[in-house]
Protein backbone atom coordinates (compact mmCIF):
# COMPACT_ATOMS: atom_id res chain seq x y z
CA UNK A 1 0.00 0.00 0.00
CA UNK A 2 1.14 3.26 -0.68
CA UNK A 3 0.07 6.42 1.18
CA UNK A 4 1.20 9.69 -0.84
CA UNK A 5 -1.83 11.36 -0.07
CA UNK A 6 -1.28 11.42 3.61
CA UNK A 7 1.44 12.63 5.00
CA UNK A 8 2.70 11.42 8.22
CA UNK A 9 5.32 13.71 9.66
CA UNK A 10 4.45 15.16 13.03
CA UNK A 11 4.00 19.19 11.58
CA UNK A 12 1.63 17.89 9.04
CA UNK A 13 -0.06 16.09 11.28
CA UNK A 14 -0.49 18.82 13.37
CA UNK A 15 -2.13 21.25 10.74
CA UNK A 16 -4.59 18.47 9.33
CA UNK A 17 -6.01 16.63 13.28
CA UNK A 18 -7.76 19.30 15.04
CA UNK A 19 -6.91 19.04 18.80
CA UNK A 20 -10.40 18.22 19.75
CA UNK A 21 -9.66 14.78 17.61
CA UNK A 22 -6.88 13.92 19.71
CA UNK A 23 -9.01 14.41 22.47
CA UNK A 24 -12.08 12.70 21.73
CA UNK A 25 -9.63 10.11 20.57
CA UNK A 26 -7.23 9.36 23.73
CA UNK A 27 -9.94 10.01 26.76
CA UNK A 28 -11.38 6.93 24.87
CA UNK A 29 -8.64 4.63 25.73
CA UNK A 30 -7.84 2.47 28.44
CA UNK A 31 -3.94 3.57 28.11
CA UNK A 32 -4.55 7.01 28.68
CA UNK A 33 -3.90 8.35 31.67
CA UNK A 34 -4.98 12.07 32.28
CA UNK A 35 -9.05 11.49 32.37
CA UNK A 36 -10.44 13.55 34.41
CA UNK A 37 -8.02 16.39 34.46
CA UNK A 38 -8.14 19.70 32.53
CA UNK A 39 -6.31 18.98 28.72
CA UNK A 40 -5.16 22.57 27.93
CA UNK A 41 -3.44 21.69 24.75
CA UNK A 42 -2.79 18.10 22.45
CA UNK A 43 0.09 18.46 19.69
CA UNK A 44 2.10 16.32 17.78
CA UNK A 45 5.71 16.62 19.09
CA UNK A 46 7.78 14.11 16.96
CA UNK A 47 7.36 11.73 14.43
CA UNK A 48 9.91 8.67 12.17
CA UNK A 49 8.82 6.61 9.87
CA UNK A 50 7.92 3.07 9.82
CA UNK A 51 7.60 2.85 6.01
CA UNK A 52 5.41 4.48 3.80
CA UNK A 53 1.98 3.84 5.53
CA UNK A 54 2.71 4.32 9.21
CA UNK A 55 4.86 6.32 11.15
CA UNK A 56 5.66 6.75 15.21
CA UNK A 57 4.37 9.73 16.46
CA UNK A 58 4.54 11.56 19.83
CA UNK A 59 1.33 13.03 21.16
CA UNK A 60 1.98 15.57 24.12
CA UNK A 61 -1.12 16.25 25.95
CA UNK A 62 -0.73 19.31 28.39
CA UNK A 63 -2.37 20.25 31.74
CA UNK A 64 -2.64 23.08 33.60
CA UNK A 65 0.55 22.79 34.93
CA UNK A 66 2.81 19.81 33.11
CA UNK A 67 2.63 17.63 30.55
CA UNK A 68 2.86 14.03 29.41
CA UNK A 69 4.56 12.87 25.92
CA UNK A 70 2.31 9.60 24.62
CA UNK A 71 3.69 6.96 21.96
CA UNK A 72 1.03 6.55 19.36
CA UNK A 73 2.23 4.86 16.06
CA UNK A 74 -0.38 5.36 13.04
CA UNK A 75 -1.27 3.30 10.57
CA UNK A 76 -2.93 4.84 7.36
CA UNK A 77 -5.64 2.36 6.31
CA UNK A 78 -7.62 2.01 3.43
CA UNK A 79 -11.45 1.41 2.48
CA UNK A 80 -13.99 1.28 5.73
CA UNK A 81 -12.65 1.60 9.31
CA UNK A 82 -15.25 2.22 11.88
CA UNK A 83 -12.22 3.18 14.42
CA UNK A 84 -10.41 5.58 12.26
CA UNK A 85 -9.23 8.78 14.68
CA UNK A 86 -10.24 10.52 11.39
CA UNK A 87 -9.74 10.39 8.09
CA UNK A 88 -7.48 12.83 5.68
CA UNK A 89 -7.81 12.95 1.89
CA UNK A 90 -10.60 10.04 2.38
CA UNK A 91 -7.87 8.17 4.05
CA UNK A 92 -8.55 6.78 7.81
CA UNK A 93 -5.83 7.19 9.94
CA UNK A 94 -5.45 4.83 12.84
CA UNK A 95 -3.93 3.40 15.81
CA UNK A 96 -1.41 1.22 14.39
CA UNK A 97 -1.53 -1.26 17.58
CA UNK A 98 -5.20 -1.67 17.51
CA UNK A 99 -4.74 -3.64 14.03
CA UNK A 100 -2.77 -6.65 13.21
CA UNK A 101 -1.15 -4.64 10.59
CA UNK A 102 0.17 -2.56 12.07
CA UNK A 103 1.80 -4.99 14.91
CA UNK A 104 3.50 -6.23 11.15
CA UNK A 105 4.76 -3.07 9.99
CA UNK A 106 6.01 -2.15 13.41
CA UNK A 107 8.26 -5.31 14.19
CA UNK A 108 9.53 -4.84 11.23
CA UNK A 109 11.65 -1.61 12.52
CA UNK A 110 14.31 -4.51 13.64
CA UNK A 111 15.55 -5.12 10.65
CA UNK A 112 17.53 -1.94 11.27
CA UNK A 113 19.52 -0.32 14.34
CA UNK A 114 18.21 2.98 13.46
CA UNK A 115 15.88 4.70 12.07
CA UNK A 116 16.02 9.03 11.94
CA UNK A 117 13.18 10.57 11.85
CA UNK A 118 11.94 14.37 12.35
CA UNK A 119 12.86 14.99 16.08
CA UNK A 120 12.41 11.25 17.13
CA UNK A 121 14.83 8.38 16.50
CA UNK A 122 14.19 5.05 16.67
CA UNK A 123 16.72 2.85 18.14
CA UNK A 124 16.25 -0.88 18.22
CA UNK A 125 18.29 -3.32 20.73
CA UNK A 126 18.53 -7.10 19.79
CA UNK A 127 19.37 -9.25 22.66
CA UNK A 128 19.48 -12.83 21.56
CA UNK A 129 20.06 -12.33 17.40
CA UNK A 130 17.40 -11.68 15.01
CA UNK A 131 13.63 -12.05 15.78
CA UNK A 132 11.94 -14.64 13.75
CA UNK A 133 9.80 -13.75 11.59
CA UNK A 134 5.80 -14.35 11.14
CA UNK A 135 2.60 -12.97 10.09
CA UNK A 136 0.57 -14.84 12.85
CA UNK A 137 -0.75 -11.75 15.46
CA UNK A 138 -3.18 -11.78 18.01
CA UNK A 139 -3.98 -8.42 19.18
CA UNK A 140 -4.71 -8.25 22.96
CA UNK A 141 -7.38 -6.86 24.85
CA UNK A 142 -7.74 -3.00 24.85
CA UNK A 143 -7.65 -2.65 28.90
CA UNK A 144 -4.71 -2.78 30.17
CA UNK A 145 -1.98 0.62 30.76
CA UNK A 146 -0.12 -0.53 28.10
CA UNK A 147 -1.12 -2.23 24.26
CA UNK A 148 -0.15 -5.57 23.57
CA UNK A 149 -0.42 -8.08 20.99
CA UNK A 150 0.99 -12.47 20.49
CA UNK A 151 3.09 -11.61 17.23
CA UNK A 152 4.48 -15.84 16.30
CA UNK A 153 5.94 -16.79 19.22
CA UNK A 154 6.72 -13.41 20.92
CA UNK A 155 4.60 -11.32 23.13
CA UNK A 156 5.43 -7.36 22.48
CA UNK A 157 4.54 -4.55 24.49
CA UNK A 158 4.52 -0.58 23.94
CA UNK A 159 4.55 1.35 26.65
CA UNK A 160 2.20 4.42 25.81
CA UNK A 161 2.93 6.90 28.48
CA UNK A 162 6.76 7.79 27.80
CA UNK A 163 8.49 8.08 30.94
CA UNK A 164 12.33 9.84 30.65
CA UNK A 165 14.87 6.88 30.71
CA UNK A 166 14.34 3.22 30.62
CA UNK A 167 11.57 1.22 31.12
CA UNK A 168 11.83 -0.69 34.24
CA UNK A 169 10.66 -3.92 32.88
CA UNK A 170 12.88 -3.65 30.31
CA UNK A 171 16.09 -3.09 32.96
CA UNK A 172 14.63 -5.92 34.76
CA UNK A 173 14.00 -8.20 31.89
CA UNK A 174 17.46 -7.68 30.54
CA UNK A 175 19.04 -8.29 34.08
CA UNK A 176 17.12 -11.59 34.40
CA UNK A 177 17.45 -12.60 30.67
CA UNK A 178 21.22 -12.31 30.99
CA UNK A 179 21.17 -13.93 34.48
CA UNK A 180 19.10 -17.41 32.88
CA UNK A 181 16.94 -16.70 35.30
CA UNK A 182 14.00 -19.67 35.11
CA UNK A 183 10.23 -18.99 35.66
CA UNK A 184 10.64 -14.82 34.48
CA UNK A 185 10.00 -13.99 30.69
CA UNK A 186 13.16 -13.88 28.14
CA UNK A 187 13.59 -10.56 26.83
CA UNK A 188 14.46 -10.40 23.09
CA UNK A 189 14.44 -7.23 21.84
CA UNK A 190 13.92 -2.89 23.06
CA UNK A 191 12.85 -0.55 20.37
CA UNK A 192 13.55 2.62 22.18
CA UNK A 193 12.60 6.39 21.01
CA UNK A 194 15.34 9.54 21.25
CA UNK A 195 15.12 13.00 21.21
CA UNK A 196 16.16 16.46 22.45
CA UNK A 197 13.93 15.62 24.49
CA UNK A 198 15.46 12.81 25.85
CA UNK A 199 14.83 8.86 25.70
CA UNK A 200 12.24 6.39 26.55
CA UNK A 201 11.18 2.70 26.50
CA UNK A 202 8.57 2.68 23.52
CA UNK A 203 8.85 -1.47 22.98
CA UNK A 204 9.20 -5.01 23.88
CA UNK A 205 9.41 -8.08 22.60
CA UNK A 206 9.64 -11.19 25.13
CA UNK A 207 9.27 -14.92 24.52
CA UNK A 208 5.53 -15.51 24.61
CA UNK A 209 4.86 -17.84 27.56
CA UNK A 210 2.29 -20.84 26.39
CA UNK A 211 -0.35 -20.74 29.72
CA UNK A 212 -3.91 -20.84 30.65
CA UNK A 213 -4.05 -17.53 32.01
CA UNK A 214 -3.10 -15.76 34.61
CA UNK A 215 -2.53 -16.46 38.78
CA UNK A 216 -6.06 -14.68 39.17
CA UNK A 217 -7.61 -16.59 36.98
CA UNK A 218 -6.69 -19.74 38.77
CA UNK A 219 -7.24 -18.55 42.15
CA UNK A 220 -11.02 -17.14 41.17
CA UNK A 221 -11.87 -20.49 39.78
CA UNK A 222 -10.62 -21.89 42.99
CA UNK A 223 -12.83 -19.69 44.59
CA UNK A 224 -15.55 -20.97 43.10
CA UNK A 225 -14.79 -24.67 43.36
CA UNK A 226 -14.52 -24.15 47.22
CA UNK A 227 -18.06 -22.84 47.37
CA UNK A 228 -19.21 -25.77 45.51
CA UNK A 229 -17.48 -28.12 48.28
CA UNK A 230 -14.47 -29.18 45.40
CA UNK A 231 -11.22 -30.43 46.51
CA UNK A 232 -8.56 -27.36 46.35
CA UNK A 233 -4.89 -27.76 45.28
CA UNK A 234 -3.27 -25.40 47.93
CA UNK A 235 0.11 -26.81 46.77
CA UNK A 236 0.19 -24.85 43.57
CA UNK A 237 0.57 -21.34 45.81
CA UNK A 238 2.90 -23.14 47.78
CA UNK A 239 4.77 -23.49 44.52
CA UNK A 240 3.73 -19.47 43.67
CA UNK A 241 6.03 -18.49 47.07
CA UNK A 242 8.88 -20.81 45.67
CA UNK A 243 9.01 -19.03 42.83
CA UNK A 244 8.56 -15.47 44.05
CA UNK A 245 11.58 -16.19 46.35
CA UNK A 246 13.67 -17.43 43.98
CA UNK A 247 12.78 -14.03 41.74
CA UNK A 248 14.02 -12.39 44.86
CA UNK A 249 17.23 -13.97 45.16
CA UNK A 250 17.79 -13.46 41.25
CA UNK A 251 17.28 -10.36 41.34
CA UNK A 252 20.08 -9.23 43.90
CA UNK A 253 23.86 -8.98 42.40
CA UNK A 254 26.19 -6.56 43.80
CA UNK A 255 28.32 -6.60 40.04
CA UNK A 256 25.33 -5.51 38.30
CA UNK A 257 24.28 -1.82 38.31
CA UNK A 258 20.61 -1.06 39.79
CA UNK A 259 20.81 -4.71 41.80
CA UNK A 260 23.23 -4.39 44.28
CA UNK A 261 21.88 -4.58 47.99
CA UNK A 262 21.53 -1.67 51.11
CA UNK A 263 20.91 -2.68 54.46
CA UNK A 264 17.86 -1.27 56.43
CA UNK A 265 18.40 1.35 59.07
CA UNK A 266 15.26 1.85 61.34
CA UNK A 267 14.72 5.57 59.83
CA UNK A 268 15.16 4.33 56.42
CA UNK A 269 11.47 1.84 57.83
CA UNK A 270 10.51 5.12 60.03
CA UNK A 271 10.07 7.02 56.61
CA UNK A 272 8.66 3.84 54.34
CA UNK A 273 6.13 4.05 57.40
CA UNK A 274 5.76 7.96 57.62
CA UNK A 275 4.82 8.25 53.66
CA UNK A 276 2.65 5.31 54.13
CA UNK A 277 0.70 7.26 56.51
CA UNK A 278 0.37 9.94 54.18
CA UNK A 279 -0.82 7.74 51.51
CA UNK A 280 -3.82 6.80 54.30
CA UNK A 281 -4.62 9.84 55.40
CA UNK A 282 -5.05 11.19 51.92
CA UNK A 283 -6.82 7.70 50.70
CA UNK A 284 -8.93 8.70 53.92
CA UNK A 285 -9.31 11.84 52.76
CA UNK A 286 -10.33 11.05 48.58
CA UNK A 287 -12.73 8.23 50.37
CA UNK A 288 -15.23 11.10 52.55
CA UNK A 289 -15.31 13.21 49.55
CA UNK A 290 -16.87 10.06 47.15
CA UNK A 291 -19.66 9.08 45.90
CA UNK A 292 -20.13 5.58 46.72
CA UNK A 293 -22.24 2.77 45.86
CA UNK A 294 -24.74 2.12 49.12
CA UNK A 295 -22.25 -0.88 50.11
CA UNK A 296 -19.37 0.82 50.03
CA UNK A 297 -20.90 3.63 51.34
CA UNK A 298 -21.63 1.53 54.53
CA UNK A 299 -17.97 -0.01 54.55
CA UNK A 300 -16.44 3.37 54.53
CA UNK A 301 -18.33 4.13 57.83
CA UNK A 302 -17.17 1.32 59.07
CA UNK A 303 -13.66 2.17 58.02
CA UNK A 304 -13.60 6.05 58.96
CA UNK A 305 -14.32 4.92 63.18
CA UNK A 306 -11.34 2.46 62.97
CA UNK A 307 -9.02 5.23 60.96
CA UNK A 308 -6.84 6.25 63.73
CA UNK A 309 -6.27 2.54 64.78
CA UNK A 310 -5.24 1.74 61.34
CA UNK A 311 -3.15 4.45 61.01
CA UNK A 312 -1.33 4.10 64.71
CA UNK A 313 -0.69 0.52 63.26
CA UNK A 314 1.39 2.19 60.18
CA UNK A 315 4.36 1.73 62.39
CA UNK A 316 8.21 0.36 61.47
CA UNK A 317 9.52 -2.70 63.18
CA UNK A 318 12.42 -2.08 64.74
CA UNK A 319 14.91 -3.94 63.39
CA UNK A 320 18.34 -4.37 64.33
CA UNK A 321 20.73 -3.50 61.43
CA UNK A 322 21.53 -6.06 59.19
CA UNK A 323 18.33 -7.87 59.79
CA UNK A 324 17.35 -7.45 55.93
CA UNK A 325 18.02 -5.19 53.45
CA UNK A 326 16.55 -2.92 50.74
CA UNK A 327 16.45 -4.78 46.80
CA UNK A 328 15.30 -4.69 43.23
CA UNK A 329 11.91 -6.42 43.88
CA UNK A 330 8.99 -7.31 41.47
CA UNK A 331 7.00 -3.62 42.81
CA UNK A 332 3.52 -4.33 41.48
CA UNK A 333 3.27 -8.26 42.12
CA UNK A 334 -0.23 -9.61 42.47
CA UNK A 335 -2.10 -12.81 41.15
CA UNK A 336 -2.83 -11.05 37.56
CA UNK A 337 0.93 -10.85 37.34
CA UNK A 338 2.08 -14.23 37.20
CA UNK A 339 1.10 -16.70 34.20
CA UNK A 340 -0.33 -20.47 35.02
CA UNK A 341 0.65 -22.98 31.83
CA UNK A 342 -0.92 -26.33 34.22
CA UNK A 343 2.29 -26.96 35.95
CA UNK A 344 3.63 -23.82 37.14
CA UNK A 345 4.31 -20.00 36.96
CA UNK A 346 6.13 -17.38 35.11
CA UNK A 347 6.29 -14.05 36.91
CA UNK A 348 6.05 -11.26 34.77
CA UNK A 349 5.37 -6.83 34.16
CA UNK A 350 8.20 -5.65 35.83
CA UNK A 351 7.45 -2.02 35.62
CA UNK A 352 6.15 -1.34 38.89
CA UNK A 353 3.17 0.25 40.55
CA UNK A 354 0.68 2.31 37.84
CA UNK A 355 -0.92 4.81 40.57
CA UNK A 356 3.17 5.70 42.00
CA UNK A 357 5.09 8.30 40.20
CA UNK A 358 8.00 6.68 38.01
CA UNK A 359 10.69 8.42 40.89
CA UNK A 360 9.00 6.24 43.40
CA UNK A 361 8.49 3.01 41.33
CA UNK A 362 12.58 2.93 41.02
CA UNK A 363 13.33 2.96 44.55
CA UNK A 364 14.36 -0.37 46.58
CA UNK A 365 12.57 -1.81 48.86
CA UNK A 366 12.51 -5.09 51.53
CA UNK A 367 10.95 -7.83 49.45
CA UNK A 368 8.06 -7.87 52.12
CA UNK A 369 6.93 -5.31 50.03
CA UNK A 370 6.07 -7.67 47.33
CA UNK A 371 5.33 -10.79 50.11
CA UNK A 372 2.76 -8.42 51.15
CA UNK A 373 1.14 -7.13 47.33
CA UNK A 374 0.97 -10.96 46.99
CA UNK A 375 -0.94 -12.04 50.40
CA UNK A 376 -3.57 -9.15 49.49
CA UNK A 377 -4.08 -10.47 46.10
CA UNK A 378 -5.34 -13.87 47.36
CA UNK A 379 -7.95 -11.49 49.54
CA UNK A 380 -9.01 -9.66 46.58
CA UNK A 381 -9.37 -12.81 44.73
CA UNK A 382 -11.72 -14.63 47.28
CA UNK A 383 -14.25 -11.28 47.30
CA UNK A 384 -13.99 -10.88 43.24
CA UNK A 385 -14.19 -14.55 42.94
CA UNK A 386 -17.80 -15.05 43.92
CA UNK A 387 -20.79 -14.06 42.30
CA UNK A 388 -22.40 -11.12 43.07
CA UNK A 389 -25.55 -12.81 45.18
CA UNK A 390 -23.19 -15.22 47.41
CA UNK A 391 -24.72 -15.45 50.35
CA UNK A 392 -22.82 -16.04 53.86
CA UNK A 393 -21.88 -19.16 53.74
CA UNK A 394 -20.29 -19.21 50.62
CA UNK A 395 -18.18 -15.72 51.55
CA UNK A 396 -17.38 -18.23 54.46
CA UNK A 397 -15.88 -20.24 52.63
CA UNK A 398 -14.27 -17.94 50.37
CA UNK A 399 -12.73 -16.62 53.98
CA UNK A 400 -11.29 -19.86 54.55
CA UNK A 401 -9.87 -20.43 50.93
CA UNK A 402 -8.04 -16.95 51.17
CA UNK A 403 -6.62 -17.96 54.63
CA UNK A 404 -5.08 -21.36 53.56
CA UNK A 405 -4.13 -20.22 50.29
CA UNK A 406 -1.91 -17.23 51.82
CA UNK A 407 -0.57 -19.73 54.32
CA UNK A 408 0.44 -22.35 51.53
CA UNK A 409 1.60 -19.24 49.72
CA UNK A 410 4.15 -18.05 52.69
CA UNK A 411 5.14 -21.88 53.44
CA UNK A 412 6.85 -21.62 50.13
CA UNK A 413 8.33 -18.40 50.17
CA UNK A 414 9.11 -18.63 53.33
CA UNK A 415 11.35 -22.07 52.96
CA UNK A 416 12.82 -20.56 49.71
CA UNK A 417 14.08 -17.56 51.17
CA UNK A 418 15.12 -18.59 53.90
CA UNK A 419 16.09 -15.76 56.79
CA UNK A 420 18.58 -12.83 57.17
CA UNK A 421 19.59 -11.02 55.04
CA UNK A 422 16.12 -11.53 53.07
CA UNK A 423 14.14 -10.65 55.86
CA UNK A 424 14.81 -10.53 59.85
CA UNK A 425 14.91 -13.88 61.81
CA UNK A 426 12.87 -13.16 64.69
CA UNK A 427 9.34 -14.24 63.67
CA UNK A 428 7.51 -11.04 65.41
CA UNK A 429 9.86 -8.44 63.71
CA UNK A 430 8.79 -10.40 60.09
CA UNK A 431 5.40 -10.38 60.93
CA UNK A 432 5.10 -7.08 61.81
CA UNK A 433 7.51 -5.81 58.63
CA UNK A 434 4.94 -7.57 56.05
CA UNK A 435 1.78 -6.16 58.11
CA UNK A 436 3.38 -2.68 57.79
CA UNK A 437 3.60 -3.01 53.88
CA UNK A 438 0.37 -5.00 53.74
CA UNK A 439 -1.53 -2.07 55.49
CA UNK A 440 -0.03 0.22 53.43
CA UNK A 441 -1.16 -1.58 49.76
CA UNK A 442 -4.32 -1.91 50.91
CA UNK A 443 -4.59 1.49 51.13
CA UNK A 444 -2.50 1.92 47.73
CA UNK A 445 -5.59 -0.21 46.55
CA UNK A 446 -8.44 1.73 47.69
CA UNK A 447 -6.61 4.71 45.75
CA UNK A 448 -6.10 2.97 42.74
CA UNK A 449 -10.00 1.83 42.51
CA UNK A 450 -11.29 5.22 43.64
CA UNK A 451 -9.03 6.42 40.63
CA UNK A 452 -9.89 3.65 38.06
CA UNK A 453 -12.49 1.42 38.96
CA UNK A 454 -15.28 2.72 41.70
CA UNK A 455 -17.31 -0.87 41.32
CA UNK A 456 -14.35 -2.27 42.98
CA UNK A 457 -13.67 0.33 45.84
CA UNK A 458 -15.50 -2.47 48.49
CA UNK A 459 -12.48 -5.02 47.80
CA UNK A 460 -10.03 -2.57 49.80
CA UNK A 461 -12.42 -1.32 51.93
CA UNK A 462 -13.36 -4.94 53.62
CA UNK A 463 -9.40 -5.71 53.54
CA UNK A 464 -8.95 -2.84 55.15
CA UNK A 465 -11.94 -3.41 57.77
CA UNK A 466 -10.58 -7.14 57.71
CA UNK A 467 -6.80 -6.01 58.56
CA UNK A 468 -8.21 -3.50 61.67
CA UNK A 469 -9.28 -7.12 62.94
CA UNK A 470 -6.11 -8.86 62.10
CA UNK A 471 -5.46 -11.45 59.93
CA UNK A 472 -1.93 -12.94 60.39
CA UNK A 473 -0.07 -15.01 58.10
CA UNK A 474 0.11 -18.51 59.97
CA UNK A 475 1.42 -21.73 59.11
CA UNK A 476 -0.93 -24.46 57.47
CA UNK A 477 -2.36 -25.80 60.98
CA UNK A 478 -5.81 -25.55 60.11
CA UNK A 479 -5.71 -26.88 56.18
CA UNK A 480 -8.16 -29.76 56.01
CA UNK A 481 -6.75 -33.46 54.80
CA UNK A 482 -7.68 -34.00 51.01
N1 LIG B 1 5.57 -13.37 27.90
C1 LIG B 1 4.25 -13.50 27.75
N2 LIG B 1 3.72 -14.50 27.02
C2 LIG B 1 2.39 -14.61 26.85
N3 LIG B 1 1.48 -13.75 27.35
C3 LIG B 1 1.94 -12.72 28.08
C4 LIG B 1 3.34 -12.54 28.33
N4 LIG B 1 3.51 -11.45 29.11
C5 LIG B 1 2.26 -10.96 29.33
N5 LIG B 1 1.31 -11.71 28.72
C6 LIG B 1 -0.16 -11.47 28.68
O1 LIG B 1 -0.40 -10.07 28.56
C7 LIG B 1 -1.09 -9.54 29.68
C8 LIG B 1 -0.54 -8.18 30.05
O2 LIG B 1 0.85 -8.28 30.30
P1 LIG B 1 1.62 -7.38 31.35
O3 LIG B 1 3.07 -7.58 31.12
O4 LIG B 1 1.12 -7.64 32.72
O5 LIG B 1 1.23 -5.92 30.86
P2 LIG B 1 0.56 -4.63 31.56
O6 LIG B 1 1.73 -3.72 31.78
O7 LIG B 1 -0.36 -4.09 30.54
O8 LIG B 1 -0.09 -5.06 32.83
C9 LIG B 1 -0.88 -10.61 30.76
O9 LIG B 1 -1.93 -10.62 31.67
C10 LIG B 1 -0.84 -11.89 29.96
O10 LIG B 1 -2.13 -12.32 29.66
MG1 LIG C 1 0.42 -6.38 34.25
Amino acid sequence: MNSFEVHLEAAELKKAVPEEVWIRFLTAQRWFSGKGRAITSVMPVASCPVDSAMAALILRVGYQSEFEDYFLPLLVGSGENADAITWINGRPLLDALSHAEGWLRLMAVFNQSIHPGVRLTLETELIHGRLPTTSVVRVGAADQSNSWALVGSLFVKAYRRMQSGENLDVTVGRFLTLHHTPHSPVLRAVLVGKGAWGQATLLSVQEAIPNQGTGWDLACAQVAAATRQEIIDYDVWTKLGTRVAQIHKALVSEQDEGFGTTPIHVPDLDSVARQAKALARSVLAELSSAELLPEAAEQASLLKAKASQLLNRLKAPRLPIGSCHRQRIHGDIHLGQVLWDGEDFTIIDYEGEPARVWEERLRKHSVAKDVAGMLRSFDYAARAGLPADADQTAHQTARLWRNLARNAFWEGYDKAIGAEPFLPSDLEQRSSLIAMYELEKAFYELHYELGHRPDWVGIPLAGLLDLAENVPVKRRATRPKT
